[in-house]
């Protein structure tokens, strides 16, 4: 049985129109299977989890200790790919307020993410709020060269530097190419400890690589259980059978919605916990089918909180959108509503009601309203939160995403778009070889 159920009763779509989706959609999983679709250079990660090596796995948990005995602090320095698996895992399966307990109590590894953006604001405060702390830094970058991940790391090791002299090197590992860029140069001068990024797996798509596993590992999620999780999901969408795999479903669902004008997709949570596996979610999707002109724009809301500021749109704004709603169906916390003697909110109807039983029934009331409203709902059933049914959530997106790339037929491994704000950086930044680009790009500047 498939740990992740798609239900599609939300859904206005005739029953011979969703065959014949679904018949596009197997298609599409045959053309990945058989190597013969668009960039099949790049789907290293299909086979990855299947043939990831006990060996590597072992030598990421000895340094995953290693990192929590010797520290208290580590630091995450990537961008995109290289840091959302990791954030979006640690959100999703840590207790709220991880960090603060832990530096409370002075205890457990707390994890830090720099090199995700350039908030001069941020990188001093955070650089000052763990300056009295042990630290080690991970830092991710399959090209070895974005900027951002590249300028954070020049401050950190200068940081690193002045706190452990020459030692430094050894709190520090660096997950990248096997061959190039300028982190790979580093890793080899310094001697320092680093994990390969295979070249066939694109950063969206690297969770399940030293990119995700080492920085999980160390935080404390179970990572095994991560993995099994996708191996799972790698067995059950590699199903080609209609019923049973649910990665076509997802796929042919949000296509013939895309082919009837719904241009918009909204990954819906009801527990914010989730809401960095909605931000990597719109990276994957996005990266991969925003291209040609095409592709549906993928965003996201956590509710009940954006009903109070988004659901209006969503209610009787442009009928352009659809939502994926994800419903954690076992939730641990039996936090319930008590009776009150003096029921002076009028909040006794409630007694004996679990919060989660409330917010689950917020959710069936949304559902019916959205779709009554004109928004189509999918519903992705998950069984509860925790790292195996994690791991089975970002393998099946990863396979759904690829099989609906290539419905759509666009290439989802590529980023040539990712490009154009680079070069025109580099240009106005100075970097020799984009001094031409640089002196056209000022003369557009309205100053
Ligand atoms: O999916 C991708 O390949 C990109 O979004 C990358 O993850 C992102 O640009 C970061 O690149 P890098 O890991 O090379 O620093």
């Amino acid at each position: 049985m498939s740990h992740l159920k798609i239900n599609h009763q939300y859904v206005n779509i005739a029953q011979q129109e969703y065959d014949a989706y679904l018949q596009k959609s197997l298609g599409a999983l045959q053309s990945l299977h058989n190597k013969t679709g668009k960039g099949n250079d790049f789907i290293g990660w299909v086979e990855y989890i299947k043939e990831l090596d006990d060996a590597l796995v072992a030598d990421v948990l000895a340094e995953a200790k290693k990192i929590q005995e010797t520290s208290n602090v580590l630091l995450v320095i990537g961008i995109g790919g290289s840091y959302l698996g990791t954030k979006s895992a640690l959100e999703a399966l840590l207790p709220p307020f991880d960090n603060e307990s832990k530096l409370k109590n002075k205890n457990g590894l707390r994890v830090y993410f720099i090199g995700h953006q350039m908030s001069a604001n941020y990188i001093e405060a955070l650089l000052n709020h763990i300056k009295d702390d042990e630290c080690f830094v991970n830092v991710i970058s399959k090209s070895g060269t974005t900027t951002e991940p590249a300028v954070a790391f020049r401050l950190v090791k200068a940081f690193m530097q002045k706190k452990y002299g020459d030692a430094y090197c050894d709190r520090i590992i660096a997950t990248t190419d096997k061959a190039r860029g300028a982190l790979k140069t580093f890793a080899d001068q310094k001697q320092i400890k680093s994990y390969v990024i295979p070249d066939d797996v694109g950063g969206r798509y690297s969770v399940f690589t030293p990119v995700g596993l080492l920085p999980i590992a160390a935080s404390g999620v179970d990572v095994k259980s991560l993995i099994e999780g996708a191996l799972k999901a790698y067995e059950d969408t590699r199903a080609e059978d209609l019923a049973a795999n649910p990665a076509l479903h997802y796929a042919a669902l949000r296509n013939y919605l895309y082919d009837n004008g719904y241009k918009t997709e909204i990954l819906v949570n009801y527990d914010p916990a989730l809401n960095y596996l909605s931000e990597w979610w719109k990276q994957l999707y996005g990266e991969s089918e925003g291209k040609e002109g095409k592709g549906i724009l993928p965003h996201a809301m956590s509710f009940t909180t954006d009903l109070h500021s988004l659901g209006q749109y969503v209610q009787e704004g442009e009928r352009t959108l659809f939502e994926t709603v994800i419903d954690v169906k076992h939730v641990d916390s039996q936090l319930t509503v008590d009776l009150d003697d003096e029921n002076l909110d009028g909040l006794n109807y409630l007694a004996g009601k679990t919060i989660s039983d409330i917010n689950s029934t917020a959710m069936l009331a949304t559902i019916l309203a959205h779709t009554e409203g004109g928004v189509p709902n999918i519903v992705l059933e998950m069984d509860k939160l925790d790292a195996f049914h994690l791991g089975y959530c970002y393998y099946f997106f990863m396979k759904a995403c690829a099989v609906s790339g290539y419905m759509l037929g666009v290439n989802p491994f590529d980023q040539p778009g990712v490009e154009a704000y680079k070069k025109n950086m580099f240009g106005l930044l100075g970097k020799p070889g984009y001094e031409a680009s640089g002196a056209e790009l000022n003369k557009k500047i309205v100053k």
